[in-house]
């Protein structure tokens, strides 16, 4: 399948399409992240981009897996511009990436650069930062796409539905099929 070859085209054509500016300025190249820490994630968006809310998940780019972190993450507000993340018993890595995405259509809008999760107890040559006024996630365990979304925001407009069961899976088969192809396109660019 002529998509499947061209990954990095792809890439680039869903995230210029979706958004005009997303730069996620937390976590950072290499960053460490151990189990047990709470670390923040922060990023700065177009107020234009017609974009109020996103979720996100996280990926690895070696071993397939996604962990649904945070749906409906409210971005109209310019005050929120982080979340805060607590890991437990994620599987260590110096592969890990987050996708800030629309998981209903699978648009992507950014993606942060690979950072890496430590063992619970090691030293990170980090601190380990948060926004005290940001919400907080605990994320458990291997990326696994059947779970449910950690944390889930309610949307601001009234009247949203939430999705349903079926709605659920259909979404992460869609970002399981975008997070491959940018696991595939990061291997090109890497
Ligand atoms: C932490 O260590 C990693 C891997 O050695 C390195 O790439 C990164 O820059 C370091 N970060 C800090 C804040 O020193
Ligand atoms: C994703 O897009 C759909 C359709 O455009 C919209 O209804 C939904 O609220 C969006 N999801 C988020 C998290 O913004």
């Amino acid at each position: 399948m002529y998509l499947l070859r061209t990954p990095a085209l792809v890439l680039a054509a869903l995230v210029s399409s979706a958004s005009a500016y997303f730069v996620v300025t937390a976590p950072k190249l290499n960053d460490q992240w151990a189990n047990g820490d709470t670390h923040m994630v922060s990023w700065v968006k177009g107020a234009l981009d017609g974009v109020t809310s996103f979720d996100i998940e996280m990926s690895r780019l070696n071993s397939a897996g996604l962990t649904l972190i945070a749906k409906n993450v409210p971005s109209a507000d310019s005050s929120q511009k982080s979340i805060n993340i607590l890991l437990q018993d994620v599987p260590p890595g110096d592969d890990y990436f987050l996708l800030f995405l629309n998981s209903t259509h699978g648009v992507m809008y950014g993606t942060s650069p690979r950072f890496t999760v430590l063992p619970s107890g090691s030293a990170s040559n980090m601190s380990s930062t948060t926004n005290p006024n940001a919400a907080t996630v605990t994320v458990s365990g291997a990326p696994n796409p059947t779970q449910a979304f950690a944390t889930m925001f309610a949307l601001a407009e009234s009247g949203a539905r939430r999705p349903t069961l079926s709605g659920g899976q259909t979404w992460g088969l869609t970002t399981v099929m975008v997070a491959s192809l940018v696991g595939a396109a990061w291997t090109l660019l890497w």
